[in-house]
């Protein structure tokens, strides 16, 4: 069942977080529709894992064919891998940064994303979804290259995509979190390691401070809510030293490890002198 994260007369956001089978091998990821004046969009669809339940709980609100975007943050698979279902389903176009315009297609068969992709440049912009704006506000290497978020005025809710996940269950990122102080634990390894440097942090922290925020809601995991949580996570961000920041010649080594096929390299994903 989707979380409804707003509602009024003629606007909606809901949030899907357990469409990724439990214990499984895919991460957790959260889905996201926003209703408006009978059609909508989605942002960061997801893989195949998640477009049957995405599809039927969009239908629900509007018929398929009235579905205006498909949004991605970024072109990984767990944002956009289910593109060739979704084409085929609606009429939809993918909204997602022009650096990867032409590289999306890949997920879809031959034709399937002809005048069908919208390229967003660097700069981002407004969308008008059903009677409204959406924000695609720039957020480039945070972690993808090209890489947007999304606000939208109405809820006030700001998507994050990869910026602000933890590392939970699907029932987990149901809880929203108001303190941040026990919730870094579970952010901090995938920042140090996914984000690529404090650089891009503090001014993605810039940016973001202008807006009014009720709520920053990530791809994977638990939603950051209410003022005290988001002034601590951009308290945060400002000072966290993460991707290149801890990367030096120690990480370009040729490689020593033999990697057993049956186990997977075991040693965890960690920058170095850490
Ligand atoms: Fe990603
Ligand atoms: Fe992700």
């Amino acid at each position: 069942m989707p979380i409804e994260l707003y509602r009024d007369a003629d606007h909606a956001c809901f949030m899907f977080t357990d469409l990724i089978e439990e214990g499984g091998q895919a991460v957790q990821a959260n889905q996201f529709l926003i209703v408006d004046d009978g059609t909508g969009a989605i942002i960061d669809p997801g893989g195949n894992l998640a477009f049957n339940e995405l599809f039927l709980g969009m239908s629900k609100h509007f018929p398929p064919s009235k579905l205006s975007y498909l949004l991605a943050s970024h072109a990984d698979p767990d944002i956009i891998a289910s593109l060739d279902r979704w084409m085929t389903s609606t009429r939809a176009k993918l909204v997602i940064s022009r650096i990867w315009e032409r590289f999306a297609p890949h997920f879809a068969k031959v034709g399937k994303t002809e005048d069908r992709v919208i390229g967003v440049p660097d700069a981002g912009g407004k969308l008008r979804v059903g009677r409204h704006d959406l924000w695609l506000l720039p957020a480039h290497f945070m972690h993808s290259e090209g890489n947007f978020q999304f606000y939208d005025p109405v809820s006030r809710i700001l998507f994050t995509g990869d910026l602000g996940v933890s590392m939970t269950t699907g029932a987990q990122a149901q809880k929203q979190v108001t303190d941040l102080t026990p919730h870094i634990p579970l952010m901090e390894g995938f920042h140090r390691r996914y984000m690529v440097s404090n650089k891009v942090l503090r001014l993605w922290v810039r940016m973001a401070r202008q807006l009014d925020i009720a709520m920053l809601v990530p791809q994977h995991g638990a939603p950051i809510v209410g003022d005290k949580a988001i002034q601590q996570f951009f308290d945060w961000l400002d000072s966290l030293m993460c991707g290149i920041d801890l990367f030096d010649d120690r990480a370009y080594q040729l490689p020593t490890l033999q990697i057993d096929p049956q186990r997977g390299a075991q040693p965890a994903l960690r920058a170095v002198g850490r």
